[in-house]
């Protein structure tokens, strides 16, 4: 559909699918992963590398502007024999290109051809325990930027946005892994106290700034969403201390290790 705002952002998806393609000598992907804040680590062990490039070689990226988000494709066979597409960084709303750049990567995975997308993020966590550091799985998500990377009269249906069957996938690799709701804010300012009791009484137990408007994008496309979420402080005002960057790349980092083997786990297991 011709848009008013810009190119096509599906046929942009399907020039980008191509570019991977012809770029990489595939037919194809089956999975996507998409590494948030402290879990780029992760992206070592997800299988045997076919290859990888900078992102914003493909039609439609750009180079990532966030410390800690990094900006490649990588291309990999997991254990199971799937061919996985690694994004190593994500645009973000806050950033202000608009949401159509935010869903590219989604929509370029499932132009490739992928069926599963596994979506993970750093975010503030707002029960005293689930601290730094656990893994959350995302049942829901709460979107509370405003906007909708869809446009027109498309009512997709969200019941299960994130795939049921993936949880429990998930939850043979790690028994212990909770479930929360996130609730996507529009950043990049952290929440204030208020806006995190905002969000709990609205039923969230997790705030951060991504993932939500990717699974939409992914969902209308008929793939099944795995959204994994990583505590990396306690959401303002349950903290007791004031808010940093460094803290959210400090917990990425000490979690590292289980985030390696968690993601190896569930990538062998799709
Ligand atoms: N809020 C929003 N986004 C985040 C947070 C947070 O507390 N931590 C990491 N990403």
């Amino acid at each position: 559909m011709p848009s008013p705002t810009g190119p096509d952002p599906y046929e942009l998806a399907n020039q980008a699918a191509q570019a991977i393609r012809e770029r990489f000598g595939i037919d194809g992907i089956d999975v996507s992963f998409t590494l948030g804040s402290g879990w780029a680590a992760a992206s070592d062990d997800l299988g045997e590398e076919i290859g990888s490039c900078p992102l914003g070689d493909l039609p439609g990226f750009s180079a990532p502007v966030v410390i800690g988000h990094g900006g490649l494709l990588r291309i990999v066979r997991t254990a199971s024999g799937k061919t996985a597409a690694v994004l190593t960084g994500r645009t973000h709303y806050y950033e202000g290109r608009g949401v159509a750049p935010v869903v590219h990567g989604v929509r370029t995975a499932i132009a490739a051809g992928a069926t599963t997308v596994v979506l993970t993020n750093g975010c503030g966590g707002l029960k005293l325990d689930r601290p730094a550091g656990t893994v959350v799985l995302m049942r829901d998500h709460i979107n509370l930027t405003g906007a909708n990377p869809l446009v027109g009269a498309r009512f997709i249906d969200m019941t299960e946005g994130y795939s049921k069957r993936l949880r429990d996938l998930a939850r043979t690799v790690d028994p212990g892994l909770p479930e929360g709701v996130y609730a996507q804010f529009h950043g990049p300012s952290f929440e204030t106290p208020s806006e995190v009791l905002m969000a709990g009484v609205l039923g969230a137990d997790l705030v951060g700034m991504s993932t939500g408007l990717e699974t939409i994008a992914a969902r209308e496309l008929g793939a099944e969403v795995l959204g994994l979420s990583l505590v990396t402080n306690l959401a303002a005002g349950i903290s007791p201390t004031p808010l940093h960057h460094e803290e959210v790349l400090e917990a990425g980092a000490a979690a590292a290790p289980r985030l390696r083997s968690l993601l190896a786990g569930i990538a062998a297991a799709l």
